[in-house]
């Protein structure tokens, strides 16, 4: 028979039990990874809870009751939780706390540099410039200390979208030279800090249309193998991130724009040719060159006025889905990097952060704050996907 004290001990277990939550799905052991090889060829993009409950909120406000079933579909689709703030770190302890199966990998984008999107409005974040001592101690080092305590789970990381790529081609604008330092030395204490066996880090390197200019090649190269450098050359760094939250094809040709005026200096008219022309430049400055492309929005091309129109293009669609089968040998998989259905940027001409290349005329209107679900928007992505749901 138990005593009253060991019944007071179990029930004191039982107490603790909830916020120790086991994953039942989870690897027995720790999981190894290395800059060396491809995770997504052994892992399979994790489809996080968030964006599937978003997806499931959209299916239930959907105008049109038809598309239902296809809707429903996309929140089984694997893609990136993006942590763009200090308190979003909570989106990563909650998915902890789901069952993780072991053979999948938690994809997640580090975006919270001070002074970000220093070129643009629409995605300034919370850090003003100079707060780097709050977004080593109070974000990336938290987010590490989450990654230390799964050992047990696989992570692949992209690093901070468009910060270093706008470095090379916005040093002229006051915001990018205010956020330079800050963007350096974050990027690499990110890289440094986030080191961690269990996860792979892809560097974002923008696209083919900002980086894969003739003159930028070699420059953007530097910029991202300076930083890489900076944090000692991490292993775990497998290359970079392209087409992040973008709309270029992979293999389109010839590529979008390879009709128009400028076309001639710029050879990397579609994110494979851009994947393998940066990719040298890569090697040659001494940087990890793999790539994950997201295709999550580029099924349909055509669309944008002009190359580097960038928000809420309108008419667009879900593109291929995750998958390491790319057929090229450097991009290592097709990911949903944009959460599709989430805005890039508010059309209210009146908010703080709308941004012009959200009014445009191939930009979608009306359009919430970036981050912010567009229910219509995500039904246009759905009818416009390709393949289709
Ligand atoms: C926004 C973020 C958001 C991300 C994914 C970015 O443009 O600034 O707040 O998490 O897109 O939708």
């Amino acid at each position: 028979m138990k005593t009253s004290a060991s019944i007071l001990a179990l029930a004191t277990l039982a107490a603790a039990l909830p916020s120790q939550k086991v994953n039942k799905r989870a690897c027995d052991s720790a999981v190894k990874l290395s800059g060396t090889e491809n995770v997504f060829k052994s892992y399979t993009l994790h489809p996080n809870s968030f964006y599937k409950a978003e997806v499931a909120a959209a299916v239930k406000n959907l105008s049109d009751q038809s598309l239902a079933t296809a809707a429903a579909k996309v929140g089984d689709v694997g893609s990136f939780l993006w942590l763009d703030t200090i308190a979003n770190i909570d989106k990563l302890k909650k998915e902890l706390a789901t069952d993780i199966p072991c053979k999948n990998v938690l994809g997640l984008v580090i975006y919270d540099l001070p002074g970000r999107d220093c070129a643009a409005k629409a995605s300034n974040g919370e850090l003003a410039v100079g707060e780097i001592d709050k977004y080593k101690t109070q974000y990336i080092d938290v987010i590490a200390g989450l990654l230390k305590g799964a050992p047990n789970q696989a992570f692949a990381l992209i690093i901070e979208p468009d910060s270093l790529p706008n470095l090379v081609t916005n040093i002229d604008l006051t915001t990018c030279q205010q956020s330079k330092s800050g963007y350096e030395e974050g990027v690499a204490y990110a890289l440094k800090t986030l080191n961690l066996p269990n996860v792979v880090m892809y560097v974002d390197a923008g696209h083919g249309g900002w980086l894969g200019w003739n003159d930028n090649l070699k420059p953007g190269a530097e910029g991202l193998a300076k930083v890489y450098k900076a944090a000692g050359s991490p292993s775990q760094v497998r290359g970079i991130s392209t087409n992040i939250a973008g709309w270029n094809s992979f293999d389109q040709t010839p590529g979008e724009f390879s009709t128009t005026s400028d076309a001639q200096y710029n050879k990397a008219q579609n994110e494979k040719l851009y994947v393998s022309l940066f990719g040298d430049a890569l090697a040659t400055a001494g940087h990890p060159n793999h790539a994950i492309v997201d295709t999550g929005r580029n099924a349909v091309t055509g669309l944008r006025e002009e190359w580097g129109h960038w928000c809420n293009v309108k008419g667009a669609g879900f593109g291929v889905r995750p998958t390491a089968d790319t057929g090229d040998e450097r991009t290592d998989a097709f990911v949903w990097g944009k959460p599709g259905g989430e805005s890039d940027g508010t059309s209210d001409t009146s908010a703080t952060r709308y941004d012009s290349f959200c009014g445009n005329n191939d930009a979608y209107k009306p359009s919430p704050e970036a981050g912010e679900w567009n229910q219509p928007y995500f039904e246009d992505l759905l009818k416009n996907a390709k393949p289709q749901f």
